[in-house]
């Protein structure tokens, strides 16, 4: 194997790999998803459960994961055969790699059908369609969408086009300028957008839906299903992270830089959460709609706070920005494998790419109409694709790489990359013993054996 150190560029700063991370981190998960997870499993005390496994799984993994990219320099793939080649073990880790190469690629047919409902959504609120909607008219903009496929596959691909057309072109330059506008511009729509629900008359009981624990109301499947989250939201365990922290400078110290990144995509899933509840406890809506939770309530806000019609336009704008720089992530382990191992020049990887994904997205959309009753293990196609990524095979691919930098990596070597500091045993234990037990517990929770 050449080696790759020199080829792949480096992030101009400790701030450009911030803004690139959490530009991966911060999408879907935390606007679209999160609150309807947190919708569907009872609120509070799957929220607390969410930030426990952010804590101590998500940020040990987090800070693994970039490590092992800086260290390996290459591709997932590749990264994983490296190290484990350097430590004297099996190759076998480099199925690591594949297995996040599969998920991304997975994750990425889907999330690009629900990007592609946040684009609709601009069109709709800019050309005045929710003006002033009740909860009803607001309820059937969403369900006409559900129904029709074919407006769904023309967003879809329009979304996919732009993701690939991006890749394309290389990562740094593009994502860094993108990035460093649009993530504090979706920041400060959210705050506005919590103002607004400060105002309304259900912001005290959404808040304390979403920060009163009531276990009674939590199942192992609840359990499973946080922490699916907690992966999902931080872009962990399969190669995303691993890819941008390869570009990482050396002088930059990866447990601030990743602390950073997991604050700021924490904050926004909750920023998000306090927008949405109490509008829907105000217009007497059920918190558990689904995957249409927010295409359903923010439009009401929207179309009653003033200017709410351009406001709403440029927050769906900066969701499909958000959605954008998490897409690119998403692909990027899939693209760098295809051109660093089959020789394909990024343009051609980005092509072939972009079809399979968009193909199996097609999946997605008809799990919302057509395929609705088709069901595998009482999930739909939908379901069951979002269940066997973020619920199985991120968990899986984190709790490795955290097993590979904790038991199979030298000391000396992780410590070096580290830092020698009093943070350093802590995580060690966390990634060598805390992380892996506890994802043990809760996946053998969810399927009853516990
Ligand atoms: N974290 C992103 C979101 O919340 C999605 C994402 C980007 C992701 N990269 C990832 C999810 C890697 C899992 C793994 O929308």
């Amino acid at each position: 194997m050449t080696d790759q150190r020199f080829i792949h560029s480096q992030w101009s700063s400790r701030l450009a790999f911030i803004l690139a991370a959490s530009g991966s981190a911060i999408g879907l998960g935390n606007i679209w998803k999160f609150p309807y997870l947190a919708g569907d499993n009872g609120g509070g005390a799957f929220v607390m459960i969410y930030l426990l496994c952010v804590a101590a799984i998500g940020i040990p993994i987090m800070i693994a994961e970039t490590l092992l990219g800086r260290c390996g320099r290459r591709s997932p793939i590749n990264t994983m055969r490296a190290l484990a080649d350097e430590a004297k073990a099996s190759r076998i880790w480099g199925y690591v790699g594949w297995l996040g190469v599969v998920s991304g690629f997975l994750i990425l047919s889907y999330y690009s059908v629900i990007a592609g409902w946040s684009m609709a959504y601009i069109f709709k609120i800019g050309g005045g369609f929710l003006s002033h909607a009740s909860s009803e008219v607001a309820q059937q903009v969403f369900l006409d969408l559900k129904a029709a496929p074919d407006v769904q596959v023309i967003w879809h691909t329009a979304f996919m086009a732009a993701t690939l057309f991006i890749v394309s072109r290389g990562v740094s330059d593009g994502i860094e300028r993108a990035t460093r506008i649009m993530m504090p511009g979706l920041f400060v729509m959210l705050i506005l957008l919590d103002g607004y629900a400060l105002s309304s008359e259900g912001f005290g009981q959404g808040v304390s839906f979403l920060f009163k624990p009531d276990f009674a109301r939590l199942s192992g499947e609840s359990v499973l299903t946080a922490m699916g989250q907690a992966f999902f939201s931080l872009g962990l365990g399969m190669g995303s992270i691993m890819m941008y922290g390869s570009y990482l400078p050396v002088q930059v110290s990866i447990s601030r830089a990743t602390l950073a990144v997991a604050s700021a995509d924490t904050l926004v899933a909750l920023l998000a959460g306090i927008a949405i509840f109490p509008v829907v406890f105000a217009n007497h809506l059920a918190p558990t709609l689904g995957p249409g939770l927010i295409f359903e309530t923010l439009p009401i806000a929207f179309g009653q706070m003033p200017a709410g019609r351009l406001f709403g336009t440029v927050f769906f704008i900066l969701v499909f920005f958000a959605a954008l720089t998490s897409a690119i992530a998403l692909i990027e382990p899939t693209i760098a494998f295809l051109s660093e191992n089959l020789g394909f020049n990024r343009t051609r990887a980005s092509v072939w790419s972009g079809i399979a994904c968009w193909f199996i997205g097609l999946g997605t959309v008809f799990s919302f109409n057509a395929w609705a009753e088709v069901s595998w293990f009482g999930k739909n196609f939908f379901e069951l694709v979002d269940f066997l990524t973020a619920d199985i095979m991120l968990p899986l691919g984190g709790i490795l790489m955290a097993l590979f930098a904790g038991w199979i990596m030298e000391r000396t070597l992780t410590e070096a990359e580290l830092g020698r500091n009093r943070a350093y045993p802590l995580w060690r234990i966390l990634v060598r013993y805390v992380a892996p037990v506890a994802v043990a517990v809760i996946f053998l929770r969810a399927i009853g054996v516990l």
